[in-house]
Formats: structure tokens, C-alpha cells, sequence
């Protein structure tokens, strides 16, 4: 399968300096190289290095209609996404998403053409309580409840361990092999197809570790914040993924 390398800008860009990151952004062969941007930026994002691939930090779970403030999937499509991040935890910790709205807003992904990138990951509380893999599974089981089985393989998965997003501290290679195998196990146990399902790593990657997380053999790639907005920073992760291979 292809490894993916998508870097979620967060709220953060402005024109001028979106135009010269992209600028400086040299496509990696051997790795798919995304970016989820911001919204009002899908349009800039029109022109951009051949090969990189568009993304969305989110979408609405409607098609379409009397829902102010919400943007569709097929709008989205029509931006040229592939990508949309569902479920990630700044948006189930600051705007109170729940399981099931993540699994809806998979199905909508999905509904339009898009794969959606599914996001779990557990607090550092839940981890030290030793609820890591219960929690995830929890996340993931909803999911599953509203996607079923088939259309659950068509998804990616970002673990994303909340103590190590935007902390500067990762987790470490045996927590993420640890996890990423579980979550391989869990959706076999379920009956999905798990061998096609990309399981991404996300939190405090940088050049630095990227290749110690990537050779991991349930790790299928990366989800990429803060160094994501530096060019240099962004390629040598995606470097790192591809020379990985
Ligand atoms: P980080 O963010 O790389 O800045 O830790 C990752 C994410 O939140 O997707």
C-alpha cells in the first residue's frame, strides 16, 4: 500500500505565507504528500507542486442544506480534496464531538468520494490508567457501528496519543508499535479487512524521529502538525517515510 505523509495545518496560514511554503515544498517520490488546510484556503491550494495531494480538517456529517457554518463533502470534492481529517481530538476536546458524530462525519467523507482520516487516541489520564487500547477501541467501535465492516477498510487511521500532540514530546517507538498493532488486531478481530487499512502515527513528529516511528511495521505513515509549516521540516519527515519503504 501507498505510506502517506499528511500534514494538518491547524488554524494556522495566511496567504502570503501559504504561497511561500508551497514554494519551497518538493514533492517526495515513493510517498503519498498531503496537506489539510484550512478551509478558505482550498481555493489558493488550487495551484500548487504536481503531486501534492489536497486535504480538509474536517467536514460536516449533512449533505446539504440549512446548516450555517458547516462545509459539505462534495464541496470539498469539489476542491480537489482526497483527504479529510475526521475526529481529531482538538475537536472532540474543544467542540465536544463524540464518537458516533466522527463515524457519521466518515460515512458523509466517504459518501462523497473522499477517505476520510480517522483520528484516536487516548489522554495522558487514560493511558496511565492503563485504558489506552479500551479507549481506542471505543473510538474505533463506533465508527465501525455507523461505516460496517466493508466500508471500514476504506478509511485511514491516525493514532494520535493527545499528551504527545503539539508537546514536543512524541511517544515513544514500543508505546506506538504497541498501539498500532493493536489497532491492526482489533479490526482483524472485527472482521475488517486489516491488511488494507493505513494506520497513521501522529504527534510531535519531527526529522528527527520520523524514521525511528516509521519503520515500525503496523506504522503506514504519518499526520504531521506543527512541522508541517516548515517546509524543510515537512520534507525531510517525508523523506524519512519514503526511504522507510
Ligand atoms: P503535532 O500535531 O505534530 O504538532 O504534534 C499533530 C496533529 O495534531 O495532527
Amino acid at each position: 500500500m501507498t505510506r502517506l505523509v499528511a500534514g494538518n495545518w491547524k488554524m494556522n496560514g495566511c496567504l502570503a505565507a501559504n504561497r511561500r511554503l508551497l514554494d519551497e515544498l518538493v514533492v517526495e517520490a515513493g510517498v503519498e504528500m498531503a496537506v489539510c488546510v484550512p478551509f478558505p484556503y482550498l481555493a489558493q491550494l488550487q495551484e500548487r507542486p504536481a503531486g501534492l495531494v489536497l486535504g480538509a480538517q474536517d467536514v460536516s456529517e449533512f449533505e446539504a442544506g440549512a446548516y450555517t457554518g458547516e462545509v459539505s463533502a462534495a464541496m470539498l470534492a469539489e476542491f480537489g480534496c482526497r483527504y479529510v481529517i475526521v475526529g481529531h481530538s482538538e475537536r472532540r476536546a474543544l467542540f465536544a464531538e463524540d464518537d458516533l458524530l466522527v463515524g457519521r462525519k466518515a460515512h458523509a467523507a466517504l459518501a462523497a468520494g473522499l477517505t476520510p482520516i480517522v483520528c484516536v487516541g487516548e489522554t495522558l489520564v487514560e493511558r496511565d490508567e492503563g485504558r489506552a487500547m479500551a479507549v481506542i477501541g471505543r473510538q474505533l467501535g463506533a465508527v465501525l457501528e455507523v461505516l460496517g465492516r466493508v466500508a471500514m477498510a476504506r478509511v485511514v487511521l491516525a493514532y494520535e496519543p493527545v499528551w504527545a500532540i503539539g508537546s514536543g514530546r512524541s511517544a515513544t517507538v514500543a508505546q506506538v508499535e504497541d498501539v498500532h498493532a493493536g489497532i491492526r488486531g482489533w479490526l482483524r478481530e472485527q472482521g475488517v479487512a486489516a491488511d488494507a487499512v493505513r494506520i497513521l502515527y501522529g504527534g510531535s513528529v519531527k526529522p528527527e524521529n520520523a524514521a525511528g516511528l516509521f519503520a515500525l511495521a503496523d506504522v503506514d505513515g504519518g499526520l504531521i502538525g506543527g512541522a508541517s509549516l516548515v517546509a524543510a521540516d515537512f520534507m525531510a519527515i517525508c523523506r524519512a517515510e519514503a526511504g522507510g519503504v
